[in-house]
């Protein structure tokens, strides 16, 4: 997109806000920081929304060794030491956690050779009332203010496991009761200026239209066509390995329980191991089209990552169905996603019946498949942690707290 407010270079906005990254590797610590600095970006962070628009913002820097030594001890306290204990347990095993707790584990050993740490903090206490003017005020702020060290060369890390001592914190600091604090970020000059854009899910995958889970694969046009490629996804945390949830995820017969359309399922008789395109027959029944059976065909079959199938002709399937599982902190993230099309299937013939019910009709096959797909993750939530409680009592281990 060509840039159309003067002064305002899209290209550099989008790589300041994409690029800037929780730095903590990458701190200059001999690289004395200016004040001035440290000032300008917050200047331009007070220009943040702010509830109200009451300036409610304080930041305090700080400077003074034997501080940051204090502080430092507190973030050992309250994290540090166990993220250095994590960090030596996953160091090298390529645990999706590693890169982040090794990082995380250097920031707690050197955060006291920081040049200056930023606490911003508000005035006010979140009092759950949904009143905005506290805390809501600060986070874009304070981000503001990471975007802005990040043009000139600075890097921050934006950290919170401080938070776990805010009453030590409040003391050493003399914060004033009533006053919450926020974060607490490490500044310094980073080492090199190039940094990545993250990996992370792209736009689609996690933006909804017109209610919660509804996707496109195209589109939406006005009104919703089918040849937009509608979908869903429902999705929750389990607190279980990929590895327990696997046999669930990859049973083709699992959701029979759940749903209120699907009946079962068997492997076509020419299976040998299931795979990538493996066929299997799915039974169906439900109130306008009675029992039906159709042609299944594996098209993701990834151990422990991601299970899914396409349904009628593999070329132009009646609809894809996916399962995906993503390790986070503590748990699995199980999502499981649809979408209709782009080949023909029982919506199609209810289209092609009542063409101008099309949106009505795709909005109410959607959310019974929502319903539905629900209740499938639920029941793989309710299986796989059950199968992680008993092992935990066979091997007798605790779980550990998660890092953000
Ligand atoms: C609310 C919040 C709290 C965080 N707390 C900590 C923390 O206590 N210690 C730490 O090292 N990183 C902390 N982080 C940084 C995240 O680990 C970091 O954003 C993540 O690794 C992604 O890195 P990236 O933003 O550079 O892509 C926190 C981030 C957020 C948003």
């Amino acid at each position: 997109m060509d840039s159309v407010v003067p002064g305002i270079d899209i290209a550099s906005v989008d790589k300041a806000l994409s690029t800037t990254r929780v730095v903590r590797r990458r701190l200059d610590f001999d690289r004395p920081v200016d004040d001035q600095v440290l000032l300008d970006c917050i200047d331009i962070a007070e220009q943040a929304p702010t509830g109200g628009n009451q300036g409610s913002r304080r930041w305090i820097i700080i400077r003074d060794q034997r501080v940051k030594v204090k502080l430092a001890e507190l973030y050992m306290e309250a994290a540090g030491e166990w993220m250095i204990e994590a960090s030596e347990r996953i160091v090298g095993t390529d645990h999706p956690q590693e890169k982040v707790m090794v990082s995380a584990a250097f920031l707690a050993e050197h955060l006291a050779e920081a040049p200056a740490i930023v606490i911003p903090t508000i005035i006010g206490e979140h009092d759950g009332s949904g009143r905005p003017g506290l805390f809501d005020s600060i986070i874009q702020s304070v981000w503001s203010f990471s975007v802005a060290l990040r043009a000139r060369g600075l890097g921050s890390a934006y950290t919170t496991a401080i938070l776990g001592k805010r009453d030590e914190l409040a003391e050493l600091l003399g914060v004033p009761e009533g006053i919450t604090q926020i974060a607490m970020l490490p500044v310094a000059w980073t080492k090199g200026t190039e940094f990545r854009v993250a990996p992370r899910l792209p736009a689609r995958d996690v933006t909804f239209f017109d209610g919660y889970g509804r996707t496109w694969a195209q589109g939406p046009s006005e009104p919703n066509r089918h040849a937009d490629g509608p979908g869903a996804f429902v999705e929750v945390d389990v607190k279980a390995p990929p590895q327990l949830l696997w046999p669930y995820v990859s049973d083709i017969s699992f959701s029979a329980d759940y749903s209120d359309e699907f009946k079962g399922a068997r492997w076509g008789d020419e299976v040998g191991e299931p795979g990538v395109g493996a066929r299997f027959i799915g039974a169906n029944n439900n109130e306008f089209l009675g029992d039906w059976e159709i042609d299944c065909f594996v098209n993701r079959h990834e151990e422990n990552r991601t299970f899914g199938w396409v349904s009628s002709d593999a070329d132009n399937p009646g609809a894809q169905w996916w399962f995906d599982m993503m390790p986070i902190a503590g748990a699995t993230r199980l999502r499981f996603s649809v979408r209709i099309g782009p080949g023909p299937s029982g919506l199609t013939m209810a289209i092609a019946n009542m063409p101008d019910k099309e949106p009505r009709i795709i909005a109410r096959r959607i959310q019974g498949l929502q319903e539905n797909m629900t209740r499938v993750i639920n029941g793989i939530k309710a299986a796989a942690e059950n199968d992680a409680t008993e092992q935990r009592s066979e091997h007798g281990t605790k779980s550990k707290p998660p890092l953000h």
